[in-house]
This record gives structure tokens, sequence and C-alpha cells, in this order.
């Protein structure tokens, strides 16, 4: 418990404040909490916990000390309008790299078991024996092997998947094959069953799941998306599954949130929809996290986890 006094400005529409009231009074024994729209004294505000920058930005909050997002993808945040020269956070913590990894190895050996045919297969009662086999044949290919792709590429290679990598730098990966550049991309997607997509939205990386890569996907393989929307072109998604290219797809993310009634990714007999679950942070050991940084910001510090405005992640 500090003695420290941080004035906290919390702004989510998808977590919640009071549990992050809770979990903030574990860590210090007198802080002030301020939800948007009920700040007094905004030049009192040291740090922001946000998941998105209010409609009435963070400008009036002239000694603010950090900007601290609620994600572990900062692309909902509007780089743009972040007051200059305060640093910006992500937030990644064990919890949310294991809600990802259980959620990449249910999709994973969703495929892997083919339930995604006996689904199918049920609708039309159809007893169709296909037959099994052990996670040593399928292979899985995993874009981007930061904390969350790294952990997830680990643990498939744990449970006997055969898996391979790709980032932008060079990673040593004990049993998994790695890979760079645009030809390293190529060599991966070409070369599994299944692609699962964990890279962070930023310039270089959006649109990147497009025809042209498709194209070089191997046939029937199956692509599971849990970074952000905005790297898949869905039309394009759309053409590769029923030119039979890609066989099955689960999108986690969309480019338009809450995906929209009426999209052609709803009722897609090859298609699961999921509603940006994949990685969920819990408060209560995501604190620990949050609570280093708002020590750090307080004593003028460098921070944990603290984005590359100009790499984008
Ligand atoms: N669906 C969900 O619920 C959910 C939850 C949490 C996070 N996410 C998504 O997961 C993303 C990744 O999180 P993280 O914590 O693992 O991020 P991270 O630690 O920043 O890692 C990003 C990885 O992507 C690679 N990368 C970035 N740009 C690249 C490029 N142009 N070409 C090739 N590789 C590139 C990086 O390469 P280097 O290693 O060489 O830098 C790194 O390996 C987040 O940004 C977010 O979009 C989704």
């Amino acid at each position: 418990m500090t003695q420290l006094e941080p004035h906290i400005f919390f702004n989510s529409n998808i977590d919640s404040p009071d549990d992050w009231r809770k979990a903030l009074a574990t860590q210090f024994a007198n802080f002030s909490f301020s939800v948007d729209g009920d700040v007094s004294r905004p030049e009192s505000v040291d740090i922001a916990l946000i998941w998105t920058i209010p409609d009435g930005g963070l400008e009036r909050f002239t000694n603010l000390r950090a900007v601290l997002s609620l994600g572990a993808g900062i692309s909902q945040i509007e780089i743009g309008r972040l007051p200059k020269n305060v640093p910006l956070t992500r937030l990644v913590d064990p919890s949310l790299a294991r809600s990802m990894v259980d959620y990449a190895k249910a999709a994973v050996y969703r495929y892997h078991r083919r339930f995604h045919i006996f689904e199918r297969q049920g609708r039309d009662s159809n007893w169709k024996f296909i037959p099994p086999t052990f996670t040593s044949a399928t292979s899985v290919g995993i874009l981007g092997l930061g904390v969350l792709g790294r952990e997830v590429a680990l643990q498939l290679r744990q449970e006997g998947f055969k898996v391979l990598g790709w980032s932008r730098t060079p990673k040593q990966l004990d049993g998994v094959e790695t890979y760079t550049g645009r030809s390293g991309l190529a060599t991966v997607v070409a070369g599994v069953n299944i692609v699962i997509n964990i890279l962070p939205l930023t310039d270089e990386t959006r649109h990147i799941l497009s025809r042209e890569l498709f194209r070089q996907f191997a046939d029937g393989s199956c692509l599971i998306n849990m970074g952000r929307g905005a790297h898949v072109v869905e039309a394009d998604l759309l053409d590769a599954i029923d030119a039979g290219k890609i066989e099955a797809a689960t999108l986690d993310v969309a480019s338009v949130e809450p995906l929209p009634r009426g999209h052609r990714f709803w009722n897609h007999p090859s298609i699961l929809i999921t509603p940006h679950v994949a990685g969920i942070s819990d408060p209560t050991t995501a604190v620990l996290t949050v609570a280093a940084n708002i020590r750090k910001a307080m004593a003028g510090e460098q921070l944990l986890q603290q984005v590359d405005l100009q790499r984008g992640y």
C-alpha cells in the first residue's frame, strides 16, 4: 500500500469503473478517482486510465503525467488527440495473456478436431466419419510474436502443434520456426493449416490480410483473427472463403464493432464471430501493472510497456 495520492481519470465504455476503483484501492491508501463527466479540478489529474479518449479530450488535464491504455492494443486511441509529450502505455498482464492463449487453443482445436465440419454435418443429420489426427499433423502460423503472440506460439508448441511465427525483427523461440519480412510472411501463410493474427494495428499492418496475401495461403487453410478488425479486408476474406481458398475463419474482431446486423459475416456457414472477447484483463491482477506505472509516472521514471508512437505499437 503506497502513501502517494494520485488523481486518476477513468474513461471506458467496456471496463467497469467500480471494479477499477476497488482494484486501485488495494494499491493506494489515498487516491482520487474521476470518471468522465464528473471531474472537479482537472488541473489536479495526474493519470488518465482510458480505453478511448473522451469526447472532451485530455487537454484540460494540464498536469497530466501519463496516459495508461486499458487495452493491450492502442488502435482505439487517436494518437493525434493525445497531449504532446505525455507518455502512453498499453496494458498487458498475465491474466490477459492467459485469456488469449485459451482463446487461441479453443479456436485451433475446433479446426484441428474438425468440429466446424461436424457442426455443419449436425445441421444436416449427417453422420460422416472424418479420421482424427494428432496435433503433430496440424501446423499453425502466428503473425505477431509480441508479448501475446509469443505466449500463444509456445503454448501451442507445447500441445504438439507445428508452429511457425512471423514478426518485424528476428526472434528465437524454442521449437518455433520464426520468420521476418515479406518473403517470411509468404513462407508462414503458405506452410500452415491455420493462420492466427495477433499483430498490432499500425500503418504497416492495416489490411495486411487481403486478397494478395490470401492467394499465398495454403489451399483450405483456416484463419483466426485475434488482432484488430482493420487487419482484414473483409470483402477479400469473403471472396477467399467463397472460392474455397480459405476453409473457415474465426473472427474475434471486426472493422466496425459491434458487427452490424445484416453484415455478411453473420450467418456465414464458414465464419464464427466472437464479440471481441479473446483477451480479457482482470482488474484484480492487471492493477499491479497499472499501479506500478502510476508510481513510476508520479516519480518521473520510465514507464513499463510504453508505446513507441513512431513505430505505432
Ligand atoms: N482480441 C482481443 O481481445 C485482443 C486482446 C489483446 C490484444 N489484442 C491485439 O493483439 C495485438 C498484439 O498484442 P501484443 O501485446 O502481443 O503486442 P506487442 O508485444 O507489441 O507485439 C507485436 C508483435 O507484432 C510484430 N509486428 C508489429 N508490426 C509488424 C510488422 N509490420 N511486420 C511484422 N511484424 C510486426 C512485432 O514485431 P517485433 O517483435 O519485431 O517488434 C511483435 O512481434 C494488440 O496490438 C491488439 O491488437 C487483441
